[in-house]
């Protein structure tokens, strides 16, 4: 079976990973080691910094993910900014920011980074539209779970299982994408 370590202190997107890729012949093991995570105008390019920042420190196979909220409102924030604003004002202080705005479109983007050792990192990108909901609900989930409304859905991602989240989510998107990867490498090898 592959090892591939996650790089990340997020329990929540580990169990995602998990259960994502759990038919596949893969062990996901969690590294919390972290990473810079640099100001930067893309996911993209945090991602690849990150990649770079970690691999003369992982050696083997590893995975990382970035990912976002961009609320169409308030022109993408607080897209890269997603994990300050969440740290710092909450879903809370986006659903006041949010407070009497009737577009409440907006989008969780993801990027997977993939880094095989003596191999260039492969990005892999998810996209989920939905809206801000006006007050939160649900308790699953993470982060500005309570408040994300996916397209197609009356609930919030927090009232939701993680397989549903999975099959609405930008992450879940990603992650379909690096599934179908692994499943033609792990062919190949
Ligand atoms: P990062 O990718 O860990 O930097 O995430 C950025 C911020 O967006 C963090 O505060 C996360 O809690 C939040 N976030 C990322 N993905 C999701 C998600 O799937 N649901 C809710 N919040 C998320």
């Amino acid at each position: 079976m592959r090892e591939i370590y996650f790089i990340t202190g997020n329990k929540g997107k580990l169990l995602e990973a998990e259960k994502k890729l759990s038919d596949l012949d893969v062990r996901i093991i969690q590294k919390n080691i972290g990473y810079p995570e640099i100001q930067a105008d893309t996911l993209e390019e945090v991602a690849e910094f990150g990649v770079q920042y970690l691999v003369d420190k992982v050696k083997d196979t590893f995975i990382l993910e970035d990912a976002g909220l961009f609320i169409d409102a308030l022109k993408g924030f607080p897209g890269v900014y997603s994990a300050y604003v969440y740290k710092t004002i909450g879903f809370n202080g986006i659903l006041k920011l949010m407070e009497g705005i009737r577009d409440r479109g907006a989008v969780f983007r993801s990027v997977y980074a993939y880094k095989e050792p003596d191999s260039p990192a492969l990005f892999f990108i998810g996209e989920c539209r939905g809206a801000i909901a006006t007050k939160n609900r649900g308790s699953n989930g993470f982060g500005f779970d309570p408040i994300f409304i996916p397209s197609g859905s009356t609930r919030t991602f927090a009232e939701m299982s993680t397989e549903e989240k999975n099959s609405f989510s930008h992450r879940g998107k990603a992650l379909e994408k690096l599934y179908d990867f692994l499943e033609n490498r792990i062919k190949l090898a």
